[in-house]
């Protein structure tokens, strides 16, 4: 969130990615920064059930509501101060110094303008869900008319793939997490194994797309995006298509972008659904120090 200084690390070349809890309030145009804040932790404390010393908190004022001009919308984060050092670590680790800390659906919203020049009339009066399906965790953001309309998380990722390989070859799960990304296994993977993986990630989707409905006035979605690294698995989108009977895409956000001659082309296609947050977030602006 640009132009704010508060508890996130703003200091060298690294992001990183978190969910987190977000609210819109609407404050007097001439509120100063010190009120927002004060404003923003008030807010911060009805959002969260842990205690406000153990958040982070950033805002961001969005510019005057619809309304009344008079007032403007202040959009304020708010996430577990743990769960941003955690990531701030794993940076660290990694010979990174975190920059920024984003939330993940915003860096999603971001790469998704990457690809909206696949979508009829660029993603216009189309209701859009991207699919991301990490190795715990698939994230649902759903869009209307290019507008973000619906988030939410599911516990299910890949982790269930490279588990049933350990367990069905008798593998350690490093190896059978290596075996399953090169194809490697004997002949009886792909209707024992994979293929039921497959028509579980379809009945996810199924799933979490009956949420959406239920919780929102839409009926249906025009298009599925895959991303996060189980879109890199072969078939996934056509057993998703022939099961959901929406029209569906691997997301590869890099598309429409020049490549480097030092970037392996075909790699960064086969990557490209894994890289889809990371590129979102490679894309903000920030302001430097
Ligand atoms: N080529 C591939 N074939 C099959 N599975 C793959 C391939 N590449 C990555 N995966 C799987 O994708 C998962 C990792 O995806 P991703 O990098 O999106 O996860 P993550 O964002 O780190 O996890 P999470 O969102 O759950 O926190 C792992 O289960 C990994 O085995
Ligand atoms: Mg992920």
């Amino acid at each position: 969130m640009e132009g704010s200084r508060h508890a996130y690390p703003r200091c060298g070349a690294g992001l990183a990615r978190l969910g987190g809890h977000r609210e819109k309030i609407i404050l007097p145009q001439e509120t100063t920064e010190a009120d927002i804040e004060t404003q923003a932790i008030t807010e911060a404390n009805q959002i969260v059930s842990f205690p406000i010393e153990d958040v982070s908190l950033d805002f961001q004022v969005l510019g005057p509501t619809q309304k009344n001009p008079q007032d403007n919308e202040v959009l304020v984060v708010v996430s577990r101060k743990d769960r941003i050092e955690e990531r701030v670590a794993a940076a660290e680790a990694a010979g990174l110094k975190t920059a920024i800390v984003d939330v993940d659906t915003y860096a999603t919203l971001r790469a998704y303008e990457q690809i909206t020049f696949q979508l009829p009339e660029d993603g216009r009066n189309q209701t859009v869900a991207i699919i991301d399906i990490g190795a715990t965790t698939t994230h649902v953001n759903i869009l209307h008319d290019n507008l973000p309309v619906y988030q939410r998380e599911h516990p299910f990722g890949g982790q269930i793939l490279t588990q049933e390989i350990s367990r069905r070859f008798d593998l350690p799960t490093e190896e059978a997490e290596d075996a399953k990304r090169k194809g490697l296994l004997p002949e009886s993977y792909e209707s024992e194994v994979l293929r039921p993986f497959l028509d579980a990630v379809s009945v996810e989707i199924q799933r979490a797309l009956q949420f959406f409905f239920s919780s929102t006035p839409y009926q249906s979605v025009d298009h599925i995006l895959l991303a996060g690294g189980c879109a890199s698995i072969p078939s996934l989108d056509e057993v998703v298509f022939s099961k959901m009977q929406t029209s569906t895409l691997l997301a590869n956000p890099f598309s429409k972008m020049a490549i480097s001659s030092r970037v392996k082309a075909r790699q960064l296609a086969a990557d490209a659904p894994a890289l889809f947050v990371v590129c979102g977030l490679a894309l903000r602006r920030f302001d430097p120090e």
